[in-house]
């Protein structure tokens, strides 16, 4: 059963509140919850305040995606928050990427890699059994609403064939420009999550859309 996961970037940021209130009777499976520090990203979101803020909204896991320099920094401030999932981008300062995975599973968290659309399937390889998922980024972080990076479609299916030569259970998530199109492609592919900002957000229905993204 694919996950579809709405990104909160592209809901209306003065009623946040009554937009994740809504996501589970809309079909959502997660909350996704996009951190930019200004920094790895040229953009600023929101923080763990934020996070702790709509923790009571909703009993969707909600689904931290770290676009910070120094993700772990902040495994307890989002522990703390009440987050499920922590994705950290291996392109981040951090220097231990597994003790940083292994410090997320500590704190009670489900953990997870996410790779740039330049970055190649290979740099998790050595990860994955450390990851619940891996986040293959199929836009540059950063923006909401920009277009789907067919490559990604590549990413996924040498991630699917790694996982499952292994015998392994992670899971692919897909994040960026995903549409009704896209969508059935990364499914087709492999993927099993899919992130959706502008799609869910824009639609005149969020909950036909979302049902529509995961094709049931
Ligand atoms: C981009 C974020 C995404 C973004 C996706 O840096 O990580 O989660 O919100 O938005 P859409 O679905 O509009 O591409
Ligand atoms: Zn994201």
């Amino acid at each position: 059963m694919i996950k579809i996961a709405p990104s909160i970037l592209s809901a209306n940021f003065a009623a946040l509140g009554e937009a994740v209130s809504k996501l589970a009777a809309q079909g959502a499976d997660w909350v996704h919850f996009d951190v930019m520090d200004g920094n790895f990203v040229p953009n600023i979101t929101f923080g763990p305040n934020t996070c702790k803020a709509i923790r009571p909204l909703t009993d969707l896991p909600i689904d931290v995606h770290l676009m910070v320099e120094h993700p772990s920094d902040w495994i307890e401030p989002f522990k703390n928050a009440g987050a499920d999932i922590l994705t950290i981008h291996v392109e981040s300062a951090e220097r231990h990427l597994h003790r940083a995975l292994q410090a997320i599973h500590a704190a009670g968290m489900k953990a997870g890699v996410v790779l740039n659309p330049a970055t190649p399937v290979s740099t998790c390889v050595h990860l994955l059994s450390e990851c619940d998922l891996v986040l293959l980024m199929s836009v540059n972080p950063g923006f909401g609403g920009q277009s789907f990076i067919p490559e990604t479609l590549n990413k996924i299916r040498a991630l699917k064939a790694e996982i499952e030569a292994r015998g392994l259970h992670t899971l692919i998530e897909i994040d960026g420009g995903v549409n009704p199109d896209t969508a059935k492609q990364c499914v087709n592919a492999g993927a099993d999550v899919l992130v959706a900002g502008s799609a869910v957000f824009k639609a005149d229905d969020p909950a036909e859309m979302i049902r529509t993204l995961r094709g049931s």
